[in-house]
């Protein structure tokens, strides 16, 4: 089989698990009753499941639906915190292990909800009280993988605050622009993270973030997680430590009732500009979301350790290390660094170490270990695990069956989970006690979500065929909008088809109804689970001196799903090709993040275009993907593409 065909995903609708039977029956779901009973009445299904948390006030309705705005559990007041935290301590999980924590360098730290009840309402005190941080205030932060980053967004969320978390991967300019957009004006970094032995110095890039004209941010928390081997510079008046903040901050702390559609935090993902968009989640919708999904979905129990690999920089991170497993009362282990270092049986050595149970990461992730060999999870026992799942891509079969057999020992469920960060929490995915899974598909959608493969005209698709992925109802834990920008978040998701949301993916649905999804249809590529405009990449390219114009497109990956090509021209003044193409890709590393680094750089005396001026990017993707070019009768020169496609072909040989 051809190294392209493993990747495509509907590979083979047949081959299909049925979920183990002792799995079933102890499962929280493990029959459909649950569809039917979201299906007889989808509000009153949604109200039991906010049911679920812990409410300072019922709510009086519980949607209000104004296309495209949704409000759920109007005139409840509820707060994140207390349902993540102060709800627990007075049953016997006030002694369990909340988060435990491994260092790269093998350190451990475990808070019990005890633990980390007591620091997050210290940290809720030094905001409130030592910078004067209120209801409805932005905060950014911008910190490694350690307790202190779940320290602090419950602490922003207890006191109502939104939360904006930078990814620890994001450039100085990145940096700049998200507290720009959101106007914030208290950072929380650390010193530095570590990252495969290697020290990322965050503050240095704070610092550097900070250094422009008029940035609204006030005041830099830092965490001394390095030390000095980090290089910090304190800047007096503006930077504080955070252990000396915490060494006199009283203990306690009572959570703010909040609205249920209060703010709860940003996150700022690509879109189709080069604009990053600020993704708004609420309150009590958020919660339920969340809440409810990491339950069913991971079959959360009370002495499962679980573990998402994911970043909390990013969505996942956020539903699935902290706010949902928290909610349930779980145990959520968190990694600091590298999957690779010190050797590259690290995930399996915490497997093993921690009796990890459920084991929740992304495809990219999955094929790297793949091409590293078998015998590092050999090596160790892994026979703790009981389901396993995926996130951010579409998996493709062989990685899947890969995943079951050395890491599942072939009896663990695997939940394929397609969601993104706008739509708060998992949205298709099987039930793990339920569902028959088939290596590639995410199955179908969630008790509770409606979810559709519609064609151009929004009608569905029939079974067999493949169309654009739609949810054609509001849900509780949907994005409320975009921050500071209500035309883009209508023309973005509700203007494609009327009063339906889109998704921005492709899908087929199979002979027996199964969601297999395509990848994204609008200009958002997915680098190893990381979402990147090609616009975004292109604005950084022509940022540069020598840069005249550039066309970037997703190209297939082996190992990452996709990476960035860019097609450059050049304006006369430059230093030659090679070191052209390296400069730029150094330059859109250092204005995005190094994970948006280009693969390659082609350039180009001139891009391909229409006699309009309009760039052909259809064409570039056919060099890239050495097919055979298609129809070139709109070009207005029509020689560029023989030349193009004999330099890309010589870049690869
Ligand atoms: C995009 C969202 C949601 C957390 C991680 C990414 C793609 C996500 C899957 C999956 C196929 C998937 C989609 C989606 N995606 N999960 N299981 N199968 N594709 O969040 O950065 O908001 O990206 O990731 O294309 O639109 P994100």
């Amino acid at each position: 089989m051809p190294e392209e065909a493993s990747l495509s995903p509907v590979l083979n609708e047949n081959i299909s698990f049925k979920p183990p039977g002792d799995f079933s029956k102890n499962a929280h779901a493990s029959d459909d009753a649950i569809y039917h009973l979201a299906q007889t009445d989808r509000l009153a299904f949604w109200e039991s499941q906010a049911e679920q948390l812990h409410w300072f006030k019922k709510w009086d309705r519980v949607l209000e639906w104004e296309e495209p705005y949704a409000r759920w559990f109007v005139g409840g007041k509820i707060n994140i915190a207390y349902n993540c935290l102060d709800r627990h301590l007075s049953s016997w999980r006030r002694n369990k292990a909340a988060i435990i924590w491994e260092g790269e360098k093998g350190e451990q730290r475990v808070l019990t909800y005890f633990d980390l009840h007591r620091e997050v309402c210290k940290f809720a005190n030094v905001l409130e009280q030592k910078f004067g941080v209120q209801e409805g205030d932005r905060v950014t932060i911008y910190m490694p993988m350690i307790p202190e980053l779940a320290i602090a967004m419950l602490a922003c969320v207890r006191i109502g605050a939104a939360h904006s978390i930078i990814f620890g991967g994001f450039s100085a300019e990145s940096i700049s622009d998200r507290v720009a957009d959101c106007q914030s004006s208290l950072l929380i970094t650390a010193d530095g993270g570590y990252r495969a032995g290697k020290v990322i110095a965050l503050k240095n890039i704070v610092d550097k973030a900070l250094a422009v004209d008029g940035s609204p941010v006030k005041d830099v928390i830092v965490v001394a997680h390095i030390g000095a081997e980090a290089g910090v510079q304190h800047n007096t008046g503006r930077d504080h430590y955070y252990h000396e903040l915490m060494a006199d901050s009283p203990a306690r702390h009572e959570a703010r009732p909040l609205d249920s559609e209060a703010l709860a935090f940003l996150l700022y993902t690509s879109g189709t500009t080069g604009k990053p968009k600020g993704i708004m989640h609420s309150t009590g919708g958020y919660l339920t979301g969340v809440t409810y999904t990491a339950k069913y979905v991971f079959d959360l129990k009370e002495d499962d350790v679980y573990w998402c690999t994911a970043d909390i920089g990013w969505i996942t991170g956020h539903s699935y290390i902290v706010y949902g497993p928290l909610s349930n009362g779980a145990t959520t282990l968190m990694y600091e660094g590298a999957p690779g270092y010190p050797g590259k049986d690290r995930f399996w050595s915490i497997v093993a170490k921690y009796g990890v149970t459920l084991l929740y990461t992304a495809p990219t992730a999955i094929r790297t270990f793949m091409s590293w060999g078998d015998d590092y999870p050999a090596k160790h026992d892994l026979t703790s695990l009981r389901l396993l799942g995926t996130v951010g891509e579409p998996i493709n079969p062989k990685a899947w069956l890969w995943y079951h057999e050395k890491i599942g020992g072939g009896n663990c469920p695997i939940v394929d989970t397609w969601w993104q960060t706008e739509t708060g929490n998992i949205m298709i995915s099987p039930l793990p006690g339920v569902t028959p899974t088939k290596p590639g598909s995410a199955t179908h959608a969630l008790p509770g979500i409606e979810a559709e493969v519609v064609d151009d005209q929004g009608q569905p698709v029939a079974r067999g065929q493949a169309g654009l992925l739609i949810i054609k109802s509001p849900w509780p834990a949907m994005l409320r909008g975009i921050y500071g920008d209500p035309d883009r978040y209508k023309q973005t998701y509700w203007s494609r088809f009327p009063g339906v949301y889109f998704t921005g993916d492709g899908a087929q649905l199979d002979s027996e109804g199964y969601i297999w999804l395509l990848g994204r249809v609008d200009d958002v590529i997915n680098v190893s689970g990381h979402r990147l405009g090609t616009m975004e990449v292109e604005s950084a390219c022509v940022d540069h001196a020598f840069v005249s114009e550039a066309a970037a497109i997703g190209v297939a990956h082996e190992i990452k799903g996709q990476t960035i090509v860019v097609f450059v021209s050049l304006t006369a003044e430059h230093t030659g090709e090679a070191s052209a193409s390296e400069e730029i890709r150094q330059h859109v590393a250092a204005k995005i993040g190094a994970f948006a680094r280009p693969e390659k750089v082609i350039i180009t005396q001139e891009l391909p275009k229409t006699r309009s001026g309009k760039i052909m990017r259809r064409l570039l993707r056919d060099i890239a993907d050495g097919k055979v070019i298609g129809d070139t009768t709109t070009l207005a020169d029509s020689s560029i593409i023989g030349s193009l496609k004999e330099k890309y072909e010589k870049l690869e040989a």
